[in-house]
């Protein structure tokens, strides 16, 4: 199973990626869960502790692996460098390790940004390709609205591509936005979950607005969710509710996509 999640910041992206992870796991699979939004935090929402979260370093800043992988320095454009860099012992050699899960923290490539070919986004691309299209394991990546890592390859190989909105015509705009971006890259569904639902009128402004893509599920508005944040755990730990909602999610999830296969 190989999931991406995106959505406009704030949403409850890095929250629903860490309980899916949390839920696979618990499964007893084996999970990398990837976060590619240069706004890192999906340590947190994972439960690792602040100390333990703030040593990780993210890819895009190890300057010596990009150069020794691509054959070039991070920064440099226009020059010679490998467009296969070796990948594939990335997760074993730099992921943070807790239980089941694998964590690895992609960072901010202000070059990647821009679209550009260069070391560290070739070797960002390449690992997030390699990680959704020769892996065996459950790959959760948790993305930022922009999904520039992703080449076509990539997005045709995710399973679950999903779009994460709360009540309100913004986190919407942003979804269109990013619906039209998957579709050019030739991902068919785009699945929308629904986050901060309060009322069963918030659920009929999300039902009335998806075009085009479909509808999920939704977690509720929960306070324990934004309890778990202010402390810095994980909302697995701290929400009978949030594990309960994402359980049909997930549910939903494989259904359909067995649906879609069968
Ligand atoms: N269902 C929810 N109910 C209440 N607060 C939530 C819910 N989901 C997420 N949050 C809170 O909203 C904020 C943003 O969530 P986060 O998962 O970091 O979003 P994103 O990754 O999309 O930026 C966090 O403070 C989080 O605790
Ligand atoms: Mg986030």
């Amino acid at each position: 199973m190989k999931i991406a999640i995106t959505g406009k910041g704030g949403v409850g992206k890095t929250t629903i990626a860490a309980l899916l992870s949390k839920l696979y796991q618990s499964e007893g699979k084996k999970v990398i869960a990837v976060d590619a939004d240069p706004d890192a935090n999906l340590a947190s929402a994972l439960g690792i502790p602040r100390k333990e979260a703030e040593k990780i370093r993210p890819i895009a800043d190890m300057a010596e692996l990009i150069e020794e992988r691509t054959g070039a320095r991070p920064g440099s454009m226009g020059g010679m460098f490998k467009l296969n860099p070796k990948v594939d012992d990335i997760p074993d050699e730099i992921g943070y390790r807790l239980d089941g899960i694998t964590l690895l923290t992609m960072g901010k490539s202000k070059a990647a940004a821009s679209g550009c070919y260069c070391p560290e986004s070739v070797l960002l691309r390449r690992l997030l390709k390699h990680l959704i299209v020769e892996r065996d394991e459950v790959v959760i990546v948790d993305m930022e609205a922009g999904i520039e890592h992703l080449t076509r390859g990539t997005a045709e190989g995710v399973d679950a591509f999903i779009v994460v909105v709360e009540p309100g015509q913004r986190s919407f705009q942003t979804a269109e936005t990013v619906r039209g971006l998957a579709k050019g890259l030739g991902v068919k569904s785009v699945f929308v979950i629904a986050n901060k639902i309060r009322t069963e009128d918030d659920l009929r402004f999300i039902k009335g607005n998806i075009k085009d893509m479909e509808f999920l599920g939704y977690m509720s508005f929960n306070h324990e969710i934004m309890e778990a944040d202010l402390k810095g755990s994980s909302p697995y730990s701290s929400s009978p509710l949030a594990i309960e909602e994402a359980m049909k999610l997930k549910k939903a999830l494989e259904e359909r996509l067995s649906e879609g296969t069968s």
